[in-house]
């Protein structure tokens, strides 16, 4: 990883962007607002705030079941959003998109719809050492109830994927392999390309979570050659309880319902039940129709910016604050991984993270403490919990100036 002590210029796109999210301009403890906690949740433009809004003053119905005017609008809005994902993605078909509750729930379905009817006692689940817990616990669960076996590929000290080692235990015995694109706890950006070529070629299925990569980077499910993709709204300018499930079409036709319920159905009789095809087929019941409009706008706000812009002057920010966390004196970043995204995972001699957290908060300075839902990880580095800054478009080096300045404040205090 580089690290780079040069204040990267701020497009004057993402001058503009700043503007656009009304909570930045607010204040926290007297002091303005420095919001690094974007890989927990990302803050909203004022864009996808009115959509919302919109819907529930002007369009709001249920959706796919009335014959009336709103009802009709709220379907279009509904399945306009289904339309730019599919375009966001580059699926093939925007049948490939399903909307659910965050990646969360897109891993759980994908466990009990596709993975389940097939997988047999003794086969394998791969997985990696920096997961997150929700690319863990479904898979584990899975795993109690089928009798398969859930493998997990190392990571070295650095915090990048052992890759020999994970492609040396993808093998006959292997039925679905999910990996994270990027670390939400210390960044790293894995090659997913080598590891869905690698399964790709013996015929095992893949999954890769990009809860933490669809904001930072250009994202084409066709070139990344993945079966499945998950994703969460909220960390990407969109409300909370909205997310998706890209899978591939071929697989997605041959997948058990995950919930059943209204509007998945083809015909229903007291000796039995025939279901739609996808996407229907797994989005029973209401879905968060406002939160699948706020997500469309979403991506038009993303795309007005441009995501190449978005993923190079991130990367130049993310360079600048290892550069200046690795010079403050007490500071001591966990994981130093050949490539990384977003975010930036630290410890400081004597203050424990939480600490760390709640003095920052007096500072203005938003960032997580704990174990960012990956204890396995945690325990690779002999550690219970970091501190963690993350970056979203709308943060500057202004921002790396003022958590560096107040570090500083917490070494003053805990000496
Ligand atoms: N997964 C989110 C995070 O990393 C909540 O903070």
């Amino acid at each position: 990883m580089i690290e780079n002590l040069t204040p990267p210029a701020t497009p004057d796109v993402l001058k503009q962007a700043r503007v656009d999210f009304p909570i930045l301009s607010r204040t926290v403890n007297g002091k303005p607002l420095i919001y690094l906690d974007n890989a927990a949740s990302t803050q909203k433009p004022q864009s996808v705030i009115d959509a919302v809004s919109r819907y529930y003053s002007h369009e709001n119905a249920n959706i796919h079941r009335g014959v009336h005017l709103l009802s009709t609008e709220a379907t279009a809005a509904y399945e306009s959003a289904r339309q730019k994902l599919a375009r966001y993605l580059n699926a093939s078909d925007e049948s490939e998109i399903i909307f659910t509750r965050g990646a969360t729930e897109s891993i759980n379905l994908v466990a009990h719809s596709f993975l389940e009817p097939i997988i047999n006692a003794g086969e394998e689940i791969l997985i990696s050492h920096m997961e997150h817990h929700a690319n863990i616990v479904p898979w584990q669960l899975l795993a109690k109830r089928t009798g398969a076996r859930l493998r997990v590929a190392p990571i070295d000290d650095h915090g990048n994927l052992e890759l020999d080692t994970c492609l040396s235990m993808i093998g006959p015995k292997t039925k679905l392999v999910g990996i994270v694109h990027v670390s939400n706890s210390i960044g790293t950006v894995n090659p997913i390309e080598s590891i869905v070529t690698a399964a790709r070629e013996r015929g095992i299925a893949t999954l890769i979570d990009c809860a933490q990569s669809i904001q930072h980077m250009p994202l084409d499910v066709q070139s990344m050659g993945c079966d499945f993709v998950v994703f969460s709204g909220h960390k990407m300018f969109a409300p909370t309880g909205i997310g998706g499930l890209y899978g591939r079409k071929s697989l997605l036709g041959k997948m058990r319902p995950y919930q059943g319920g209204g509007d998945m159905i083809s015909r229903v009789s007291f000796d039995g039940t025939t279901f739609k095809e996808p996407p229907s087929r797994f989005e029973a019941g209401t879905p968060h129709i406002a939160g699948a409009i706020g997500l469309g706008f979403a991506l038009d706000y993303i795309e007005s910016i441009g995501r190449e812009t978005i993923h190079n002057y991130e990367s130049q920010l993310i360079e600048y604050a290892v550069g200046r966390l690795k010079n403050c004196q007490g500071v001591e970043i966990i994981g130093n991984p050949e490539h990384r995204s977003g975010a930036i995972s630290f410890t400081m001699e004597n203050a424990h993270p939480h600490d760390i957290g709640t003095i920052l908060d007096t500072e203005g300075v938003a960032i997580r403490t704990g174990h960012h839902c990956c204890e396995p990880l945690m325990t690779r580095f002999g550690i219970s919990a970091t501190a963690r800054a993350s970056i979203a478009f709308y943060n500057n080096s202004d921002d790396i100036d003022v958590l560096v300045d107040s570090l500083t404040k917490v070494r003053t205090l805990f000496g």
